[in-house]
């Protein structure tokens, strides 16, 4: 028994003409890579049953909001820092996480804002982050295989056969620590935590005294003094708006697709689909085929979509997956995430973002600098060198330079502690010192000095 459709009226298309019906649940009729195997069929159906009744997390007139902003990123007047987790882990959702990975996401935005005048669209990998697409269904054990963990919306990521059983139940449990989570950042950056006169507090202790740390607070002291002008000047900044708030908005894989349709209902103003599950959603390089259930999926729902293109993706693929996603050409319906490696960005950036241009596709240009340089250490740990990352973003930021588009955002994965999981940096961690404070339950973060660093990096490639 699958999670009945609401309403079973068929969608209004995104599709220009000619296409075939959408429903929330037409993606069942397309090959599902990715998906867990669920044990017992009675257990998923109560689940999504469950899950199907609850509200949806974010709404949809917010979820407009943020594809009208990154419409202006399309038209080169924004810049988009998406940016968390690898995945969220349910055992860490508590106040003090949240809220130094959003001081870490605060921080990066204000460089960059006010480092080059640009604004700065807000996203974190955050509030639903929870599942994973693996590169293999299994993973050595001791002497057998186990699953591969999926995520902790699936299970739970203790090496036993036990523990790596895929638990339908942990969807709502997802469901619940998002609405935590969510809440929480609502409040942070709403409720006074984000207004600008804060920017001192939202540099960490261990950043602090840092060269990064102190390149930041030069930055704060000339907001603090622009903002005492102002008032000086008796603008009211009590009243307004702008400087006292933020829009954080959320985002994750869309990868379990029976949770993402519980979520998705018809918008009572526009009678569009939104899937209420996250503000931004995206597929990943796994999942991204264009006769797959994930791109059925997400062609349905009015949320704007992204779609990491690794360096296997052809010029044809990525322009039919534009023409599958975005048919009637909305800017900042559509952001390509290409993750393609330092070695290879150069040469396998130009011929996509050139099929992509002469399709007559806006679609937002986002660098994931992480997925592409990945490797494991001698020592056995996952890891990623910082110049590697910084070296792909400033091979994208050439090529879109040459090819004359605009070189639309970043995408990270970083934590707010102070772990040792990417090498280099400004502290330069070598692979000695990975151990020393390891604890990703996917892929390795920038810690809070690196992200800013590079921040402050990515702001001088934008300045130029
Ligand atoms: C990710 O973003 O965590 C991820 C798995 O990325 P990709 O699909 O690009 O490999
Ligand atoms: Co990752």
């Amino acid at each position: 028994m699958r999670q009945p459709v609401r309403d079973p009226g068929v969608a209004r298309p995104l599709r220009a003409g000619g296409e075939t019906a959408w429903a929330p649940d037409s993606w069942h009729s397309h090959p599902a890579e990715q998906e867990p195997e669920w044990p017992d069929p009675a257990e998923l159906a109560r689940a999504l049953d469950e899950l199907g009744a609850f509200p949806p997390l974010v709404f949809a007139g917010e979820t407009r909001r943020l594809a009208d902003s990154l419409g202006r990123v399309a038209d080169r007047r924004a810049f988009v820092l998406q940016a968390g987790d690898c995945a969220e882990s349910f055992s860490e959702i508590n106040a003090d996480a949240i809220r130094d990975k959003l001081k870490v996401i605060l921080q990066m935005a204000v460089v960059l804002t006010y480092g080059t005048g640009v604004p700065v669209v807000k996203i974190g990998r955050i509030a639903g982050q929870f599942a994973k697409p693996r590169s293999s269904p299994t993973e050595p054990c001791g002497d057998g295989e186990i699953p591969s963990f999926r995520g902790h919306i699936v299970h739970d990521d203790a090496p036993n056969l036990v523990a790596r059983r895929a638990n339908p139940s942990r969807m709502i449990e997802a469901y619940r620590l998002s609405a935590a989570t969510l809440n929480l950042v609502r409040t942070f950056t709403k409720g006074g935590f984000a207004a600008l006169g804060q920017v001192h507090a939202w540099n960490q202790e261990f950043v602090a005294t840092s060269h990064e740390g102190r390149r930041y607070e030069e930055t704060a002291e000339a907001i603090d003094r622009a903002l005492h002008f102002l008032g000086a000047c008796g603008v009211n900044l009590a009243s307004d708006t702008p400087t006292q708030q933020v829009d954080l908005f959320t985002s994750h894989e869309a990868l379990l697709l029976d949770y993402e349709q519980s979520l998705t209902q018809r918008d009572q103003l526009t009678g569009d689909y939104y899937d209420g599950s996250a503000h931004m959603l995206w597929l990943g390089d796994r999942t991204r085929r264009l006769d797959g259930a994930h791109l059925e999926f997400l062609r349905g729902v009015h949320n704007p979509v992204g779609v990491k293109l690794g360096p296997t993706t052809s010029p044809e693929e990525a322009v039919a997956i534009c023409e599958a996603l975005n048919p009637a050409r909305v800017p900042g319906r559509l952001t390509l995430i290409t993750r393609l490696g330092v070695a290879a960005v150069t040469r396998l950036l130009p011929p996509l973002v050139r099929a992509v241009t002469a399709a007559g596709h806006p679609v937002v240009w986002q660098c994931d600098p992480m997925h592409g340089n990945t490797f494991v250490s001698d020592n056995g740990r996952k890891t990623r060198r910082f110049d590697d990352v910084l070296g792909e973003i400033k091979g994208f930021f050439a090529v879109h330079r040459q090819e004359g588009t605009w070189p639309g955002g970043v995408h990270v994965e970083l934590t707010g502690d102070a772990v040792t999981e990417c090498l280099g940096g400004a502290e330069d961690i070598l692979e000695e010192h990975l151990s020393l404070h390891y604890t990703t339950t996917c892929d390795p973060r920038l810690n809070g000095r690196q992200a800013l660093d590079l921040a402050f990096r990515v702001a001088e490639l934008l300045a130029d």
